[in-house]
């Protein structure tokens, strides 16, 4: 297990690097696999490597992209609440924790009752989290950080028992929605595993809207959807040698209504052979032929909280933003 540890703030940080180990030899079998069954798809992990996660970062920016300001100003008007049901928590983990912007209203909540807080974050992407690690570490001299470049199933198992006290685990951003539904409950009763009868997870989930807002929210006018997905395809090329020409595919971003999911394609907007010689594969699109990338489901709190016991949690409180467009669900790990 590669470890990062330094001077100065960072030698309040250490970071596994857990995802430099498998990665490069699970991209290939995953782009082969995906890209030779029928209908061809892509896997949403693959979108965050260092270019991706900022491209994620810039979508948080763009007008129609509204979860993230949502999920901001939720946070920012209720963090103390939330952090008044988990007296003396000194363990914040977060699954996904990308620029961990969000994080600092429940840092700071935290902080404003006790002198030190160790935070354990998890994501895919090693420079997401040496970046936001720095930024974290100099903005609160109370914090340690034990981060983990990981995916987050990997990150679960590879983490050391938690420390005596209660423990609060973060799953913001609506993250959960880009799992299918099974995956959701098999990954939320992993988090459960983890924790203790008594400790808490804050689940941001985006809620069941209109059409037009969610599918624009998914394929924004200036193009920094279209970019983050197309990525995918840069990827392909820059590590494994493909060719994809990038310009010959269309984002398609649908609302399945009946699933309750934004359902992401790329669209070949012409026939095309690709190669990718470091897979020695050649593959052929129709125009027209779609790779699906990823699933973004939608959720009410009914559904949240049914998910929760299923998984052996109990929704304790919702918080909404103002026009109820996104869902901050806090729920309590039940007596096993
Ligand atoms: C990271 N995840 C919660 C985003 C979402 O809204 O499902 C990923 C995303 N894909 C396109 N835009 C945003």
């Amino acid at each position: 297990m590669a470890q990062t540890k330094t001077e100065g703030p960072l030698a309040r940080l250490v970071i596994h690097d857990l995802a430099h180990r498998n990665g490069p030899a699970e991209f290939a079998a995953d782009v082969r696999r995906g890209l030779s069954s029928n209908p061809k798809q892509l896997f949403p992990k693959y979108l965050y490597d260092s270019l991706g996660s900022r491209l994620f970062d810039a979508i948080c920016h763009v007008d129609e992209y509204y979860p993230t300001r949502a999920e901001n100003e939720i946070l920012t008007r209720h963090a103390e609440e939330m952090v008044a049901g988990i007296p003396d928590c000194r363990t914040l983990i977060e699954l996904g924790s990308g620029s961990a912007e969000k994080t600092r209203s429940i840092i700071e909540a935290l902080l404003l009752h006790q002198t030190e807080l160790l935070f354990i974050p998890v994501d895919i992407s090693a420079s997401a989290l040496e970046k936001s690690s720095r930024t974290l570490l100099a903005a609160y001299p109370a914090l340690r950080i034990e981060a983990y470049a990981a995916d987050y199933l990997e990150g679960l198992a590879a983490m050391q028992p938690l420390a005596p006290g209660p423990a609060l685990m973060l799953f913001l951003g609506s993250n959960i929605g880009n799992f299918e539904k099974a995956e959701a409950l098999t990954f939320l009763r992993a988090i459960r595993r983890m924790l203790r009868p008594g400790d808490a997870l804050l689940l941001g989930a985006d809620l069941k809207k209109d059409r037009a807002t969610l599918e624009a929210a998914y394929n924004d006018a200036l193009g920094v959807t279209r970019a983050f997905i197309v990525n995918e395809l840069a990827r392909i090329n820059r590590e494994l040698g493909g060719n994809f020409d990038l310009w010959a595919f269309g984002l398609r971003s649908v609302y399945n209504e009946s699933a309750g999911c934004v359902e992401v394609f790329l669209e070949s907007l012409r026939s095309q052979l690709v190669t990718i010689s470091g897979l020695k594969l050649s593959i052929t699109f129709q125009a027209g032929e779609l790779i699906h990338m990823e699933h973004c489901y939608k959720f009410d709190v009914d559904g949240l909280s049914a998910l929760g016991l299923q998984s052996g949690f109990r929704l304790e409180r919702t918080w909404l933003d103002e026009r109820q467009r996104f869902s901050s669900n806090l729920f309590r790990a039940a007596d096993s």
